[in-house]
């Protein structure tokens, strides 16, 4: 399985920050954001990495992260995502690095403290369709929703005002191949994006989307209050190491 990290757009909710810098080059505690994401796919066994990016900034990316060396890869790929056409938008340009392979993805602000391997041999198993990882949170209404019945995800709701569960799905998705064409079909939202959650809605209405409890704690950091308690989780993790 491929790992590919999305790490495009603009950041504007980190405005005046993002001004000069990509928001994934912002740091979390120690280190900058987009390191969490790539610690994530190396701890889950994936080493083909491919780092979609944009905006102004993108070239510090390979200033920043050169070949990956640090993480102990070979090498890293690079892409350039062309405005902020959202989430859906960026995984379509992942589609020439993927070739015929299984693809995890995971959003550039997204930081878990679970190891995911397991999920990921799991998903390798799994014949067809998608797997996306949940995490019960107190604000819902801040990302996508889902919604369980019998076990089984009948819907997820971008954004609800009203959400009906505390269910939050996390920027952690794995894919098949067919991912590519359902993201070459989806309409952009009210918000002018293509939307992940529409992908995953399409796995869903094809019955083939399964789902894990993601475990420890996890975090976007894409506001001023998600990254300072990112900054937090992972200082509280670092002092209880030592
Ligand atoms: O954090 C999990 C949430 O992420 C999910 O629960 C939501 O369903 C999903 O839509 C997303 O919500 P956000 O509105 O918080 O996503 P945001 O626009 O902040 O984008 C998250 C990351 O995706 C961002 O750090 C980089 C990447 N991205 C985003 C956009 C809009 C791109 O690579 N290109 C883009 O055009």
């Amino acid at each position: 399985m491929k790992g590919v990290i999305l790490a495009g757009g603009l950041g504007s909710r980190l405005m005046p920050c993002t001004k000069v810098t990509n928001k994934h080059l912002l740091p979390v505690y120690d280190k900058p954001m987009i390191y969490y994401p790539i610690m994530t796919l190396v701890n889950a066994g994936i080493e083909d990495i491919l780092i979609v990016t944009g905006g102004n900034h993108a070239g510090e990316f390979l200033r920043l992260l050169g070949n990956g060396k640090e993480f102990g890869l070979k090498d890293i790929s690079y892409t350039f995502q062309e405005g902020e056409g959202g989430i859906a938008d960026a995984l379509k340009l992942a589609e020439h690095f993927a070739k015929d392979e299984k693809i995890f993805v995971i959003l550039g602000d997204n930081i878990a403290e679970d190891n995911v391997r397991a999920h990921v041999n799991d998903f390798i198993n799994q014949p067809k369709g998608a797997k996306v990882f949940l995490k019960e949170v107190p604000d819902p209404e801040r990302f996508g929703v889902a919604v369980i019945k019998d076990g089984v995800i009948i819907s997820i709701e971008e954004k609800p005002r009203d959400p009906k569960t505390n269910l939050a799905v996390c920027g952690l998705y794995m894919y098949d191949n067919e991912v590519f064409d359902i993201a070459k079909n989806l309409k952009p939202s009210n918000r002018g994006e293509l939307e992940i959650t529409d992908v995953n809605n399409e796995y869903i209405r094809r019955k083939s989307m399964t789902y894990s409890i993601l475990k420890g704690w996890w975090t976007d950091a894409g506001t001023f209050e998600s990254l300072f308690k990112a900054s937090c989780l992972v200082a509280e993790k670092c002092v209880r190491k030592d």
